[in-house]
């Protein structure tokens, strides 16, 4: 069994280098990543004014669905301002993922689901039966619709992680009606094609303590996330990079906004319009972050496919292959993901 990634940095305090299990370095395909720049550039990714995305003014709602074509075709990932999520839920929410960190290791332990599909597992790492190295973090996963479940400790996890997932989801179902009428679908044809009603929602929180030597240990590696939207929220430091153009961008967010990106699904959806853009947590040797990502995924069962409505058979044939998104999941576990998104696969 693997020791989570809180032991093991407690045990190195005062040290000043990393097990070797952890140097990326000696990894080779995770090296070629890594000869890909980070962006000196001050560049970053896109603002999105939510408020606007339910204005009943048509003028400031064309120009923000524009905005969120131009956000999700060239980045795949953008800011959300003004989403109206409190900012009291979301610190409160963070401190309830620290707090589950902070719990003794024999007490996280009852929480370490086997499967995939388990609704409540905590761990360490990213996929540690597939990877030839281990990354520098920390996780909980939690299933939190259809079904609602919670780890019974810290004591008021389960209160703020279901008022914390109702309002998100909400945010969530908006941009994705913005998404539909982008793409010059109907509002409802990605609640009602995906099933959102038994839409999946699931909660990533990630810890990544300070490491002592952050430039030869990774926080996560490159990867694309399955689901349809996903938002994520940090404690205020950072440490997501998104790929752009060839190099990596650091996202350095406004405060209190929120961080939204495409999945999978969306770029299956859209026959490959909106990307699904690769991303990776770096770490850093001097503050502990956390990120909760809530992923908004179809319903298990439901099989995605690029709308019909947005293919032509001479000049825009299906690019994807239908797949059930519970399946999607099961598949992309299974494999080492070499830095290259699962999609290729289904391409
Ligand atoms: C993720 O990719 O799921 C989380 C990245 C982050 O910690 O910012
Ligand atoms: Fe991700």
């Amino acid at each position: 069994k693997q020791k989570s990634i809180k032991a093991v940095a407690t045990e190195l305090h005062g040290l000043t280098s990393i097990p070797p299990g952890y140097n990326f370095q000696t990894i080779s395909n995770i090296v070629d990543d890594e000869a890909l720049s980070v962006s000196e550039a001050n560049e970053s990714i896109p603002t999105i004014d939510f408020s606007l995305l339910t204005s009943s003014n048509p003028e400031e709602r064309s120009k923000v669905i524009q905005d969120l074509a131009k956000a999700c075709q060239d980045w795949g990932f953008f800011m959300v301002t003004n989403h109206g999520v409190p900012e009291s839920m979301m610190k409160a929410m963070i401190e309830a993922c620290a707090a589950f960190f902070e719990l003794p290791e024999e007490e996280k332990q009852e929480f370490e689901g086997k499967h995939v599909l388990d609704p409540i597992r905590c761990g360490t790492s990213f996929n540690v039966s597939v990877d030839k190295v281990l990354f520098w973090r920390d996780f909980l996963k939690i299933f939190l619709h259809p079904h609602f479940h919670a780890p019974t400790k810290p004591s008021r996890f389960s209160e703020i992680a279901l008022e914390f997932s109702k309002r998100v989801q909400q945010v969530a179902k908006e941009i994705l009606r913005g998404i539909s009428e982008s793409l010059g679908l109907e509002l409802d044809y990605i609640d009602k094609a995906m099933n959102l009603e038994n839409g999946l929602q699931l909660m990533a929180a990630n810890l990544y303590p300070p490491c002592p030597q952050p430039e030869l240990a990774m926080g996560l590696p490159p990867h694309s996330d399955y689901g349809l939207v996903i938002l994520l929220i940090q404690n205020g430091i950072g440490g997501l990079q998104v790929k752009h153009k060839g190099k990596w961008i650091n996202v350095n967010p406004i405060p209190n906004s929120i961080i939204a990106n495409i999945g999978d699904q969306i770029e299956v959806l859209s026959n490959g319009k909106y990307k699904s853009v690769l991303h990776r947590a770096v770490v850093n040797n001097k503050d502990t972050r956390i990120s909760i990502a809530m992923s908004h995924g179809p319903a298990l069962d439901a099989v995605v496919s690029p709308a019909s409505e947005l293919l032509d058979s001479v000049s825009n044939p299906p690019a994807y292959m239908p797949m059930k998104f519970k399946e999607y999941i099961e598949d992309q576990q299974s494999r080492s993901l070499d830095g290259k998104s699962a999609l290729e696969r289904i391409r």
